[in-house]
């Protein structure tokens, strides 16, 4: 096809020529990860093209290290300290030579190239031929995967068969400790301030076909383990040899190739760091690891990866009829998100997964608002853990709204890895106050999606409390608005507009964890009482702060301009003057590496819904006339320079009728990594964004809504397809969704009878039932 560098697969990503142009972005397209520990799809043999075309990576998901940030002009409680996620030992490496020649893809011939990351089992396969510059010829199939079962386990199956001669192959298994991260430039979407390599060696060893890397961060002070165990499968006679040279440690494999033999190399990699376990015995427990992946061998191995998708699929799946290239891409960010998601309550999902650097590895509030949401209505289980990790970073929160003079309350952080503040610019960073309301209302849904009490109990109600708390505390009466709840001095999420007095959306959403900690506390109080002292007594929390809570969401002031029948962004937007698009040229946008923040923050101009944003989530708060004039106004002026926002205009599109723009914005997101719509793959992938492609489906076309009274849906059908369905989870039951031009049917396949809404209408669905309803154009 001429539209993407990838064949049109429904299940495979699939590269059939290889060009050195492609190559940074190709990494961050085939890049394998389990949530735990992730590799950039680079090569084996390493890559020989020009500086900057290509970047090794592997990374760990929360292992970082930590340095001073450095400000030309401090002021107090600015962060003190940054956090990178780290490139750490390349496991990956295989060389291969020929006599003394090196394979590498831009030397000699590459012919029958073809390399395929398969969505549906979960590995990445490489297969080739190549003429090397004097002739001899060899044909390289090369197998890849990051174990879902176990987190720390990585294996290469590395097949090579001589085609046309007798001679010497040599195969060189190695981990390379000597890597860095990359630098970022001017664009801080890019990577880190580290220069060279941050981890220094503590141990290396090396015994037979074995080896492993002890080594050690120094702010941090974690240790990491990175440990391989190799296997040869060959007719032929080899000598096995091994070299230590600082960082690296490499075994050798010597064999005396004989034309049409194919030689095997299994490799088996660990990672296992002090994060995990005690840090005495990391080498020891990563051996023991390899040593029964060994046992069970590659394809043992990769019976369990495929029997793990399966189950995954199962239920995360969407489905697209008539639209191969669409139904590629939704899959395609189904299985990134899968392999982005720290599933062990410690860790998070980075901006952008553990694909790149870009965004240091750092978690915000995309989690909760963009990728939390998906998992939640097809794996809770997973949503759960992302919500635990909140918790587990809640004394941190509390630290944090210390530094910032709230004597009471939790503020989370804007973006960090392991709890605390990261973000240097604070005009967009810490005073994006609303991430603490965008946790608790994910909080909400997912009580409202899973009925989980003992969440509630245990974990969200403390939450929830001290959320809530912190807006009491930052938010005023203020005489001038009639006495009405104000918050001053925050960002929204549109970061184009910054430090203002009642961002709409904040103040929304701090109602909602208002109120909804209000409910919270007198459900607690009354159904799990014990628990709910306990919390009292922990949290020293007097009756009185319930009461504030409630009386602060009762009356919240929600800017509205009633003239306009607009809701301002915030207090002063509508005082300001509309950004001039017009002699704006293409080459100058995204705006934020173009012009100064405040020249930017001086316009009515948004990077991302802001307000719109508000309209999908809160959906039931607002009339569909509302909808459209806030839709219509915002649209205008929106740049959707945040790879966040086209999702969201894509789902309130739907919910308003708009179709053709709820399909045109909808687009812009499907395919957004696999065909590098802002031109930025290379760095990583753009994890809100794949879920946010997803919403498009589930939230705007079919309509889908949770919220304290129920489910509903509004189903339509994009022209341009045939058919579509997906399952979800809610309450304990699994319901199934099938749209055709015709039909929408709604099948009940697990758990008991429930009522749906649809359009409005109430209807029972009922144990293993279906609903077939005909639909209007
Ligand atoms: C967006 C933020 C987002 C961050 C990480 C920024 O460009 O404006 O809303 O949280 O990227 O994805």
């Amino acid at each position: 096809n001429s539209d993407s560098i990838y064949a049109y697969d429904e299940w495979d990503i699939v590269e059939e020529d290889f060009k050195v142009e492609n190559n940074a972005r190709s990494e961050t397209v085939f890049a394998l990860g389990n949530g735990y520990m992730g590799m950039r799809g680079n090569f084996e043999e390493g890559y020989s093209g020009p500086l900057g075309t290509g970047n090794e990576g592997t990374y760990i998901n929360g292992f970082y290290e930590s340095e001073a940030i450095s400000y030309g002009e401090i002021a107090y409680g600015y962060p003190e300290k940054g956090q990178t996620m780290l490139n750490v030992a390349n496991g990956k490496i295989i060389k291969l030579f020929i006599e003394d020649e090196e394979f590498d893809m831009l030397s000699g011939e590459v012919l029958d190239y073809k390399r395929t990351l398969s969505l549906k089992d979960g590995i990445l396969k490489r297969s080739l031929i190549w003429r090397s510059p004097s002739g001899k010829e060899v044909k390289i199939e090369i197998k890849r995967l990051i174990s879902f079962q176990n987190k720390h386990l990585a294996a290469i199956n590395y097949e090579v068969t001589s085609l046309n001669f007798h001679g010497r192959i040599k195969l060189i298994s190695a981990l390379d400790g000597n890597v860095s991260n990359v630098i970022s430039e001017n664009d801080p979407r890019v990577g880190s301030s580290f220069n060279g390599s941050v981890l220094s060696l503590k141990d290396s060893k090396i015994e037979k076909s074995f080896a492993a890397l002890l080594q050690t961060t120094k702010q941090t002070k974690f240790s990491l383990a990175c440990a391989m165990e190799n296997e040869i499968d060959t007719e032929n006679s080899y000598q096995l040899k091994n070299s230590k040279k600082g960082s690296r440690v490499e075994i050798h494999y010597l064999v005396d190739g004989e034309k049409d033999k194919k030689i095997t190399l299994t490799k088996y990699i660990s990672y296992i760091t002090s994060r995990d376990y005690a840090k005495e015995n990391l080498v020891k427990r990563a051996k023991d690891i390899l040593d029964k992946s060994r046992a069970d061998g590659f394809n043992s191995i990769y019976k369990a990866q495929k029997a793990f998708l399966l189950k995954y699929w199962k239920n995360a799946d969407v489905v697209i009829k008539g639209d191969p290239a669409l139904q590629q891409g939704i899959r395609f960010n189904i299985f990134h998100l899968l392999q982005s998601v720290g599933r062990d309550g410690k860790t998070n999902i980075a901006a952008k997964g553990l694909t790149g650097e870009g965004y240091e590895g750092h978690y915000f509030w995309d989690t909760e608002i963009y990728m939390l949401p998906f998992f939640l209505l097809h794996h809770p289980e997973i949503s759960r853990k992302l919500l635990e990790y909140r918790y587990n970073t809640l004394d941190k929160a509390r630290k944090r709204a210390r530094q910032m003079s709230h004597n009471k309350g939790a503020l989370y952080p804007w973006r960090t890895i392991d709890g605390e503040e990261c973000s240097a610019y604070y005009p967009a960073g810490t005073a994006q106050y609303h991430i603490n309301a965008d946790i608790a209302f994910a909080i909400k849904r997912y009580m409202e999606a899973t009925g989980d009490i003992e969440f509630l109990t245990l974990y969200g109600g403390e939450i929830l409390f001290e959320t809530a708390r912190l807006w009491s505390d930052l938010g005023e009466f203020i005489e001038g608005k009639g006495n009405k709840f104000c918050i001053n001095s925050v960002t929204g999420p549109d970061e184009y507009t910054a430090i203002v007095n009642n961002n709409c959306y904040t103040n929304l959403m701090a109602k909602e964890n208002l109120e909804y900690a209000y409910e919270a506390a007198l459900w607690m109080k009354k159904n799990k009482n014990e628990a709910y002292i306990d919390l009292v007594e922990k949290l020293d929390l007097k009756e009185k702060e319930l009461l504030l809570w409630k009386k602060a969401a009762d009356n919240m002031y929600i800017p509205y301009n009633q003239g306009l029948g607009l809701y301002p962004q915030d207090d002063s937007f509508f005082d300001k003057a509309i950004w001039d698009f017009e002699n704006t040229p293409s080459e100058k946008y995204p705006l934020l590496i173009h012009y100064h923040p405040l020249v930017i923050y001086r316009y009515q101009v948004c990077k991302q819904a802001d307000l719109v944003l508000a309209l999908f989530l809160l959906s039931d708060k607002f009339t569909i006339d509302e909808k459209k004039k806030n839709y219509d106004y915002y649209e205008g002026i929106t740049t959707h320079d945040s790879s966040l926002s086209s999702c969201i205009f894509s789902i309130v599109a739907s919910d308003i009728g708009y179709k053709q723009k709820a399909y045109e914005y909808f687009m812009n997101t499907a395919r957004m990594d696999l065909d590098d719509y802002h031109g930025n793959t290379k760095d990583g992938i753009h994890a809100a964004n794949m879920a946010g492609a997803l919403m498009c489906v589930v939230n705007g076309f079919a309509g889908l809504r949770i919220n304290e009274e129920g489910i509903s849906f509004k189903p339509y059908i994009p022209e341009k397809w045939q058919e579509y369905s997906f399952k979800i989870f809610y309450r304990g039951r699994v319901i199934e969704l099938r749209v055709d031009k015709k039909k929408v049917i709604y099948e009940l396949l697990e758990g008991k009878e429930v009522e749906i809404n649809h359009f409005g209408q109430k209807l029972l669905l009922k144990e293993k039932n279906k609903i077939s309803l005909e639909i209007g154009a």
